[in-house]
């Protein structure tokens, strides 16, 4: 306990998880009615924008738009302070998206109700599960036609290896949706529709069995009433443990569109989720209410806002409290900064930011002091674990398309690859960039912000490589072995080697069986699929 300890516990950090489409933008703008502040007329139109989505072209501005718009948000609510992070839901941009989610406590995740577990949401819980982050799942869409609610919870369960505990349970779809029944209150709140309603006017009837419930929803009622004993015979009470290690998730069902539902899961989070924790660094753990400030940086992005034109460092507050213009050190390099113009994400409104606490995020502009991973002490020598990097599965090569503008790709791609929006590689013998990326659309990403943020045409071409592995040295005879041997294996390979951000150096083969063979003939090499910050 300190005169932290309150701070940190009325804090909630969390992330919003789901395929696209699912109705994520949709429940982030509602939710962020709550906090009061949230600018209407902007944010409707950022949506009504991504609806022309078609092509891959808008796609990427869509992802763009919603990343810019909402990356992160924070709002009060009862005596809360929630930090609400964006994910990008294009499954290109997953490595983005897990590098967020070691920045949050917890997880919402949003199913569209009648495509129920969509591949996406799939791989984006697997980071969760990976993490033992607690999830939050909301099933949107119930005022379309869309899966038996029954038949969702046991897809959800099946799918996603967790117990689904219903919180609430709908009454009818469609055209015939009437509301939701809440078990644990014991009332039914019953639905209209309306964009721009304003949660907590809807109507509440008391008692789930109450006669004029069966009147007044007949069939529908009649059914939502039996599904719910079958449920209440069948899962298994709610218990905080579990649902805290991510083995049961609380279920609700609403309308996102609609406002309705939302509040219920916004309540959730305050009541269950939890807040800060002790965080593991390489030297020891972390308590969130010690009295020095600890941060570590887990997202940077360059060009946020078109009119600053500024590389922003986004850091999860750890421990301590951070106030503006206090010293801090970046273990990696021992450099000193002194932050003066940090901002907060007040529901998508930069603000200039005094103080933050354990589980805030704040945002540095920096020009390149800040890099993915690096931790943010008062002086201690403490580096924060689990940022990771994953070898890309494709490659291209990347030149300019005018000569003149080669420092403008350098200085573009340099700035790209500190992002983390691509990997930008060196090679050892040669002097063409290389790219790699996890998807597609990443490629198609980098082009088209080298050109407009950049002014920056790239020519982007199809290159041999195909697979990629980190390389260190393991003699078991000391670093100057190590040293050696590293060497060694870079002269011997240099035609297929190159260096990529950090400098770290990378094998690129065609062939996985081409890999085999190489490991195969250095014994003392290690090869890496996973580089965690160094
Ligand atoms: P995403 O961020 O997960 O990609 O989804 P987003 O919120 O953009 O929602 C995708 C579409 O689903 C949007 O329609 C949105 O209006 C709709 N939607 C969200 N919640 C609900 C809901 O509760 N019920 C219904 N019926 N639809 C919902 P759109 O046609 O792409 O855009 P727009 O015309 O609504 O702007």
């Amino acid at each position: 306990m300190s005169e932290l300890t309150p701070q940190v516990k009325r804090r909630r950090t969390f992330a919003i998880i789901s395929h696209p489409d699912a109705g994520k933008t949709t429940l982030t703008e509602k939710l962020l009615l709550f906090s009061g502040a949230i600018q209407i007329a902007g944010s409707v139109k950022a949506r009504k924008a991504s609806r022309h989505a078609t092509s891959d072209w808008m796609e990427i501005e869509k992802q763009r738009g919603i990343s810019v718009a909402s990356s992160v948000m924070q709002m009060e609510y009862r005596d809360c302070v929630i930090n609400l992070l964006d994910t990008p839901g294009h499954q290109d941009f997953s490595e983005d998206t897990y590098r967020v989610l070691t920045a949050v406590d917890a997880a919402l995740m949003v199913i569209d109700a009648a495509n129920g577990v969509e591949p996406q949401t799939r791989r984006l819980l697997q980071v969760c599960r990976a993490r033992n982050t607690p999830i939050l799942t909301f099933v949107n869409k119930l005022d379309r036609e869309v899966q038996e609610p029954l038949a969702l919870m046991d897809e959800i369960e099946r799918e996603l290896g967790m117990t689904v505990v219903p919180f609430t349970w709908p009454v009818g779809m469609a055209k015939f949706f009437g509301g939701v029944l809440d078990l644990r209150k014991d009332q039914m709140r019953v639905f209209s529709p309306g964009e721009d309603r304003v949660a907590g006017t809807e109507e509440v009837v008391q008692g789930l069995a109450n006669p004029v419930l069966a009147d007044r929803f007949g069939p529908a009622y009649e059914q939502a009433a039996g599904e719910i004993e079958l449920v209440r015979e069948a899962a298994p009470e709610f218990d905080h443990e579990a649902f805290l290690s991510g083995r049961q998730t609380p279920m609700f069902f609403g309308s996102a569109v609609n406002n309705f539902g939302v509040q219920e899961v916004l309540d959730a989070l305050v009541d269950l989720a939890p807040s800060p924790g002790e965080r593991a660094a390489m030297q020891r753990t972390v308590h969130p209410d010690e009295p020095k400030f600890t941060g570590v940086v887990f997202k940077i992005q360059a060009n946020m806002d078109p009119a600053h034109r500024d590389r922003i460092a986004f850091l999860r507050v750890a421990s301590g409290k951070f106030s503006r213009g206090m010293n801090l050190k970046v273990v990696r390099s021992g450099k000193s900064m002194r932050p003066n113009t940090v901002v907060t994400f007040m529901s998508q409104k930069r603000e200039l930011l005094d103080e933050a606490y354990a589980g805030d995020i704040i945002g540095i502009p920096n020009h390149g002091v800040l890099q993915l991973g690096d931790t943010i002490t008062e002086g201690e020598a403490l580096q924060y674990t689990g940022l990771p990097f994953f070898a890309p599965e494709m490659f291209r090569m990347v030149e300019v398309a005018d000569p003149l503008k080669t420092k403008q790709l350098k200085a573009g791609l340099q700035q790209l690859g500190e992002e983390g929006a691509i990997q930008v590689f060196r090679p050892v013998a040669g002097s063409v960039l290389m790219l790699g990326a996890v998807g597609q659309l990443q490629f198609e990403v980098v082009a088209h912000r080298l050109e407009h943020e950049y002014s920056c045409k790239a020519r982007i071409s199809p290159c041999r490589f195909q697979v990629a592995r980190w390389v260190t040295a393991d003699t078991g005879e000391g670093p100057a072995a190590d040293e050696r041997e590293l060497n060694r294996f870079i002269d011997g390979n240099s035609h297929r080697m190159a260096y990529d951000a950090v400098n770290a150096p990378t094998l690129l083969v065609e062939y996985a069986p081409e890999l085999r063979a190489i490991e195969a003939n250095w014994p003392k090499i290690r090869f890496h699929a996973l580089r965690e910050h160094a």
